[in-house]
């Protein structure tokens, strides 16, 4: 069972640290100097290739220029876990796509996957960028036709950010500042902004509407405000068609199989509460400690709403297609059911076919309770409903990628179960 995984795991070292109601020790391997240079040659290539097949054939850039009929979609963080699954979608109904991305945290593997199921010239072109860079962002926005952006690109761990708060105000609340003057500048005039439930702090009330007090706690939810901020005061000087989306907890990955989660091996100590399940199953961690058994909840554990991530595209795409000049959209995406930490382990046992060790421990003072989100608005007015609810089929489809991506987009190494 899992020997591949299992010999990883002897070369780890046993640091642990602690995240979102469990305890989690790692690491993988760091990717040393001859692979990283390998790797940037190879970026390089990749990236001139993209754009040679971004030309048409009379030699001008189709993404250059708007077209009737066709969408061009600039998706910050594309290279990213949700950026690259609504690149997918984009594509998929027809859009063009641009994808910025700085891969910082996000994978180029990522993109050639795209690349390879969208191959034909004028579909999908990606730029290596940084959007705290604002001449290049800049001049991205004057050399391209957008007609959209949808921004996912951030930094986007709650614990990295209380540790270093100053780079989620640049990254997040700085880097938007970037796109919405580029997109001001250069006449673009629809914006998706992908927020976050943390905005909303430690509401009293349960289920979490729009109208929920806005009141983060932690940098990431007071960095991602601010940036909502200052899109919406924008928007209050423009005719800018602007959605808001704010995500509860994203899981799964494409039912295909052709993406999936694949996070930076230094980042997994701040990392997701699947990511973790997942890591124990595969034995790179001992097993999860789960932190609290003694809420007022049904079974006692922590009670938090999973949306699976086609879903959550599928919410990105419903709101594009409904964005309005001058007009703001600010909706919740969840499924408007808690889960409990519990019934999350439980279904990931299942999902892995695995055991999992769980040890509970005493609470870690600042977890709340329970959050969920009230969906009604975004049912209502974008006729947006989840659909991947059945939490154990979701973590099924993850783990299968995870299964057979032990190296994440590296090279492929399946192991039996
Ligand atoms: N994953 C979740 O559970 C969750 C929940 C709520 C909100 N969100 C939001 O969704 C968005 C995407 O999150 P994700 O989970 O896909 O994260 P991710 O880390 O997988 O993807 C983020 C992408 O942005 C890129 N990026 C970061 N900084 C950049 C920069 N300065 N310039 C260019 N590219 C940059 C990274 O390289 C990466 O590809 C984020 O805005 C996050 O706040 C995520």
């Amino acid at each position: 069972m899992l020997p591949s995984a299992r010999n990883r795991a002897q070369s780890r070292s046993s640091r642990s640290w602690s995240f979102s109601g469990m305890d989690y020790g790692d690491s993988r391997r760091k990717p040393h100097f001859v692979g990283k240079v390998l790797l940037a040659g190879f970026l390089t290539a990749l990236c001139i290739f993209m754009l040679r097949q971004s030309s048409s054939f009379d030699g001008t850039n189709v993404f250059s220029r708007h077209e009737d009929g066709v969408t061009h979609v600039l998706v910050t963080g594309g290279a990213g876990f949700i950026g690259s699954h609504a690149a997918l979608r984009l594509l998929k109904d027809n859009y063009r796509v641009t994808i910025v991305d700085n891969l910082s945290r996000g994978n180029l593997g990522a993109v050639m996957v795209l690349q390879e199921q969208f191959p034909e010239p004028g579909r999908l072109q990606f730029i290596l960028a940084d959007l705290g860079d604002a001449k290049a962002v800049d001049k991205i926005f004057s050399q391209n036709a957008f007609d959209a952006v949808m921004h996912f690109a951030a930094v986007a761990y709650v614990g990295e950010s209380t540790l270093d708060p100053l780079k989620y105000y640049h990254n997040i609340t700085s880097n938007t500042l970037v796109v919405v003057k580029a997109m001001a500048a250069h006449n673009v005039k629809t914006l998706i902004y992908s927020s976050t439930c943390a905005t909303y702090g430690e509401p009293e009330k349960m289920p979490i509407t729009e109208e929920t007090p806005q009141v983060p706690i932690n940098p990431y939810g007071k960095a991602k405000k601010m940036a909502e901020d200052i899109i919406l005061d924008f928007s209050k000087t423009s005719d800018m068609a602007v959605m808001i989306l704010r995500y509860f907890n994203v899981i799964g990955s494409d039912p295909e199989g052709r993406l999936g989660e694949a996070p930076r091996p230094e980042l997994r100590e701040h990392g997701r509460i699947s990511g973790a399940c997942f890591d124990a199953a595969l034995r790179i961690i001992p097993g999860l400690k789960v932190r609290g058994s003694d809420y007022q909840t049904a079974d006692g554990t922590c009670i938090r709403d999973y949306i699976d991530v086609t879903d959550l595209v599928d919410a990105h795409v419903k709101a594009l297609g409904k964005a309005k000049p001058g007009k703001v959209g600010i909706y919740n995406v969840g499924t408007g059911k808690g889960r409990s930490v519990k019934e999350f382990v439980e279904a990931c046992k299942k999902a892995t076919s695995m055991d999992i060790n769980v040890d509970y421990l005493e609470r870690r003072p600042g977890d709340y309770a329970e959050v969920y989100s009230d969906p009604s608005k975004i049912n209502n007015e974008l006729n947006w409903t989840a659909r991947y609810t059945d939490l154990e089929e979701s973590l099924r489809v993850a783990w299968a990628w995870q299964k057979a991506h032990l190296n994440g987009y590296g090279s492929p190494t399946v192991v039996d179960s």
